[in-house]
């Protein structure tokens, strides 16, 4: 079934089929979409499963699925992958980022999803250092990222070059980071 990684209450795995509703649910909620420019339709969403599942295939890295152990119920992505972002980061740079269907908000699944997997991508990845970064606002986001002890990199604020200028409230974001315990 894909398994990446197990936590003691969630599964960590590519994506199937019968994952296509939660995360067409997932990238078309206002609320889970508050932060970002667009909404996804039906259609962009599978794209977007369709590729996240190629890429977890070809590089064991990618947007993994999170589902409940307790009855195996898809919820949401955690995942690590290149953040794109040259040059305002380097082009090797990892990020780590979530996205949880809005029931299941406020159960501390991401932060223990997002801690296991910055653990697996520094011993099983080998990965030297983890980036996160969000709207500035986002403090949902930036909460968990505190929570898996990600420290803000201030200097490293920056505006988001695919963010449209017809959205400039979501262009500043804010950056954080961690590295490799030596
Ligand atoms: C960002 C996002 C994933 C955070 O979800 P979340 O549920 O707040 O985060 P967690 O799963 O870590 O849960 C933390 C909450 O659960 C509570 N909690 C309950 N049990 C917990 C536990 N065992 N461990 C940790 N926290 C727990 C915490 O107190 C916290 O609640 P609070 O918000 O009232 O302080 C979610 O808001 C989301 O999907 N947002 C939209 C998408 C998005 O913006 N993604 C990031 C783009 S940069």
């Amino acid at each position: 079934m894909g398994l990446i990684l197990e936590t003691p209450r969630l599964i960590l795995r590519n994506w199937r089929d019968d994952d296509r509703d939660l995360f067409r649910e997932i990238n078309r909620d206002p609320k889970v979409m508050e932060f970002f420019p667009f909404r996804r339709s039906a259609e962009e969403a599978d794209g977007l499963m369709q590729r996240a599942r190629a890429m977890i295939e070809e590089t064991g890295l990618g947007l993994y699925a999170l589902e409940l152990k307790q009855d195996a119920e898809p919820i949401g992505f955690c995942g690590l992958s290149k953040a794109g972002l040259f040059p305002v980061l380097p082009k090797e740079t990892m990020e780590i980022g979530w996205r949880l269907a809005t029931r299941f908000w406020g159960n501390g699944y991401i932060t223990e999803a997002a801690g296991a997997l910055v653990q697996f991508g520094f011993k099983a990845k080998g990965l030297s250092e983890i980036v996160a970064f969000a709207v500035e606002a986002n403090r949902r986001s930036t909460a968990v990222m505190e929570r898996i002890g990600m420290h803000r990199d201030a200097d490293g604020d920056f505006d988001h070059p695919r963010v449209p200028d017809s959205h400039p409230h979501l262009k500043r974001h804010v950056l954080y980071r961690i590295s490799r315990p030596d």
